[in-house]
């Protein structure tokens, strides 16, 4: 494709530098324009990366042509903002959750199928080369029927300092803002989910009203077990993924960067060499997003996976509410 994609970021936060510096990096982009309803971080943004900068989404469509926006605003914003671009006929990549809630969700899987755009969600583990090489393994059948898989992802960051996260209101919540992350994998690897049971805690001092650790049962639609289990008030950061079949085992270190796939006839791979992770997937799930826009090839996460995730988030949070197993 020759023509050059005028790309924004919506919501200058913590986060938006990753899609802010991949846009950047990216020969077939230009990174026109910025907003955010805090006017100096929108500016301060603009300035970084030689961009138009925006106090609202309303401003930055009236004053660009976009092409394509990244939304990393508070999760409860979500909807509003992809909602307003879709509306401008501008192809969004969310960060994730898609949405607050899955009713929301579908609506914007709706729209963008409407207006004709691609809509697509920031689960950017998919992106990495340990995880595709894992997912490799899996459809070559390396591993068999698959039984259970434990997703682990235990930080020590700390987000319930940072306002929203700690906020049920404002989307926050360890279950529906991070662990969508593990259920996006679980969903990719093993299978779609068909049941959660969950409980919840808060160990960390800063919450407001949401929790900052779970852990939760799951089983897949094709019969497998699973166990999530997250935090983000750990005095260590340790984050791992376990997927178990009839013929071997499949373990992806994410610390390590490393995947290695056991089979029951002593065969052993190991695959390392990932490349530094954080700012890389992003770059990845941006590039591709391209080539989709392009029509020259097929989103790696649909707008549809992005609905499920949020779905699944909320039968564990029903869950740990009524102390039951949630069917979807
Ligand atoms: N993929 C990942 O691994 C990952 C990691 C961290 C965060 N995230 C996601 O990235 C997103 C942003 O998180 P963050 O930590 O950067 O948040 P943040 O609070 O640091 O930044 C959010 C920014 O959005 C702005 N904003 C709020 N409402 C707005 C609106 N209506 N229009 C324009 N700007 C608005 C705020 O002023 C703020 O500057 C969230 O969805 C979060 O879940 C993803």
């Amino acid at each position: 494709m020759d023509e050059i994609i005028r790309a924004a970021v919506v919501g200058c936060g913590m986060f938006a530098a990753k899609h802010l510096a991949s846009y950047k990096k990216n020969p077939r982009v230009e990174l026109a324009a910025v907003a955010d309803v805090d006017i100096a971080r929108a500016e301060a943004a603009a300035a970084e990366y030689e961009a138009k900068a925006y106090p609202s989404v309303a401003d930055l469509l009236a004053g660009e042509q976009i092409d394509v926006a990244s939304v990393t605003v508070p999760v409860c914003r979500h909807a509003e903002v992809a909602q307003e671009l879709l509306e401008g006929g501008v192809h969004v990549l969310c960060e994730k959750p898609l949405t607050a809630t899955g009713k929301e969700a579908r609506r914007l899987v709706e729209l963008a199928e409407e207006k004709g755009r691609v809509l697509t969600v920031g689960y950017a583990f998919r992106f990495t080369d340990m995880f595709a090489t894992a997912k490799r393994w899996l459809e070559a059948g390396r591993i068999g029927r698959i039984m259970m898989a434990r997703l682990h992802f235990a930080h020590i960051l700390n987000k319930a300092g940072r306002g929203w996260y700690g906020e049920i209101d404002c989307g926050g919540g360890i279950v529906r803002e991070s662990s969508t992350h593990s259920i996006d994998l679980f969903r990719w690897l093993v299978g779609d989910v068909a049941a959660v049971c969950g409980q919840a805690g808060t160990f960390g001092e800063q919450m407001t009203d949401a929790e900052d650790s779970a852990a939760y049962l799951l089983r897949s639609t094709n019969g497998a077990l699973g166990v999530i289990d997250v935090s983000w008030a750990t005095p260590v950061s340790q984050n791992r993924v376990e997927i178990y079949g009839a013929d071997g085992s499949i373990v992806v270190d994410i610390d390590q960067r490393k995947a290695t796939c056991r089979t029951i006839d002593g065969g052993e791979e190991v695959f390392s060499g990932e490349p530094a992770m954080a700012a890389d997937r992003v770059y990845c799930e941006i590039d591709l997003l391209i080539d989709v826009i392009a029509g020259q090839a097929k989103p790696l996460v649909t707008a549809v996976d992005g609905v499920r995730a949020v779905e699944v988030a909320e039968a564990v949070m029903k869950s740990i509410k009524t102390k039951r197993w949630v069917q979807l």
